[in-house]
Formats: C-alpha cells, structure tokens, sequence
C-alpha cells in the first residue's frame, strides 16, 4: 500500500516548486507490461548487457545482437502508456512539469502526450543503417527474418539506441545537464540509478539546489543520500495520486 501522507507530501512538493524535471527508468513502464532490465522476467535476466547489448557485437555478430533486440522490439511494440505516463504528461499541461529525461527507448512519454522528453538512451522507433545511415520506421522490419539488412546497401542495421559502448548524443547530455542544474525538483521514477551517465542527473540536480524525490517500490543509491524522501510503489499508481491530490489543493 502507497503511504497516503507521502502522497500528500509530494503533491505539497509539486505545488511549491516552480521548475520540475522528471528522470525516468525502466519502472516507468511496468505497469505498461514492459519488464525492467534488472528485475524478475527482465532483459538482463537472460542476456547478458555487455555482451548483447554492446554495440560491437551488433556490428559483428548481428544475428546474436538481434535475439535480443526482436525480444525487445516485440514487446516495445505492443505496450500502451499506462497512467503514471498520463499523470507526467497532465503535470507538463499543468505548467508543472518542465522536461522529461528518460532512460526508456520505447517512446511512451511521447505517446502519452509529453512533448518536451530527452530520450538519453534513444529510441526503438527507427532503425539506421551501420554503413550508409539509411533510416527507416522500425516498423518496417521483418523480425521473423533477421538480423535485418540495409534495403538500400545491404548494411547491418542498428535501432537509434544507445548501446553499450557507444557515447550518449551529445545533444541530450547538454539538455539533459541544463535541465537538471536549473530545476528545483527533481522526480526520479523507477529507475535502478545504476547506469552512467544518466545515474549523474540527480547528483547535478542535488548540487545545484534541486530537491531530489524518488518513485520506486525498492531504495536506490541515491535513496538516503540525496533523496529528500523515496514514495515507495508502482509509478502508475503514485503518480495518477499525487496528480488527483495537486488538483484538490487550495488554489
Ligand atoms: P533497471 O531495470 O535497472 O531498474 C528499474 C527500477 O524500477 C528498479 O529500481 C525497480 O525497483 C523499479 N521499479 C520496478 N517496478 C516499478 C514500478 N511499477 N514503478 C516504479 N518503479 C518500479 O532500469 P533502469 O534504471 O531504467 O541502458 O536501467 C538503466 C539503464 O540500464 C537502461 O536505460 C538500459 C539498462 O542497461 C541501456 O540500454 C543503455
């Protein structure tokens, strides 16, 4: 059970703050039917990250690389948003909530309805072409027939997603970085904050002033460290809350 006073409490936070940034993982969209990478059933469960997901393996092992790609794609391509997606793009028509920055790559924070979204890690919507840099809609791809080939050169092609190995763009690491230095809240929803650099933001936001808030049913790192408190349960559930209790405060 979601504490009813913390709920209150955030929605207090929100209320006050003038510049809210969300950072958001995998625990986004469970509720959505997409496993997190390093909880039960997730991808890391059965595949190892360093090896599958790393961007020399696509380039020269992709069949192997595509395995676990197709898994992903399959279940990315069937996910609706669920309601803790609805309430963050609710809170951005509110003027409350200023960016998201997302570690997803399945385009949900888009869908719902948020416009101003950071995908750090990419995105599965498209795929491009390792040699030519042809692009095309991920939906284009025949995932029964894979790895999938460029249909312009042949190339082994790649999901606009970061890979292990590969740099962040540096687009999203400078919006990503001025977002989190001049926001006065962040919300750190179901992500492990265990992966780099994007694990950084709330340190940046925490230094730089920012109260930090986290969304998860377990403690992270940051948990007691730079968190001002964690609300403890599924995304979708607090966040549809903490929206109703916003709306219900005195003007
Ligand atoms: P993880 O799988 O590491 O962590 C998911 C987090 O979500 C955990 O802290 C869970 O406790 C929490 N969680 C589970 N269910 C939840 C729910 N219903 N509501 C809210 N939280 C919930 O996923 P990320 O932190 O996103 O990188 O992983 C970061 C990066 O590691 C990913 O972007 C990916 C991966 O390797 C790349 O692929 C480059």
């Amino acid at each position: 059970m979601v504490n009813e006073s913390e709920i209150a409490r955030l929605a207090r936070d929100i209320r006050k703050a003038s510049r809210i940034v969300a950072l958001s993982g995998a625990g986004m969209s469970v509720e959505s039917g997409i496993a997190s990478f390093r909880g039960p059933g997730g991808l890391w469960e059965k595949y190892d990250p360093e090896e599958y997901g790393h961007i020399n393996t696509l380039r020269y092992e992709p069949a192997k690389a595509w395995i676990m790609l197709s898994d992903m794609q399959r279940e990315i391509l069937k996910a609706k948003p669920n309601k803790g997606h609805y309430a963050l793009a609710e809170l951005e028509r509110m003027g409350k909530l200023r960016a998201i920055i997302t570690q997803n790559v399945d385009g949900l924070h888009h869908v719902a309805g948020n416009r101003d979204v950071i995908e750090f890690h990419g995105h599965l919507q498209s795929v491009s072409c390792m040699d030519c840099g042809h692009r095309v809609p991920s939906a284009d791809i025949d995932l029964d027939k894979l790895p999938p080939r460029c249909s312009k050169c042949s190339g082994p092609v790649k999901p606009d997603a970061v890979f292990f190995g590969e740099a962040i763009p540096s687009d999203a690491l400078m919006r990503s970085h001025r977002e989190a230095s001049t926001c006065d809240l962040m919300l750190v929803i179901g992500t492990s904050a265990m992966v780099y650099p994007a694990a950084s933001m709330p340190d940046i936001a925490h230094d730089a002033g920012a109260r930090v808030v986290e969304i998860n049913p377990s403690e992270t790192p940051l948990t007691g460290r730079i968190s001002a408190y964690i609300v403890k349960g599924p995304a979708g559930d607090v966040l549809e809350r903490v929206v109703q209790q916003l709306k219900s405060l005195p003007a």
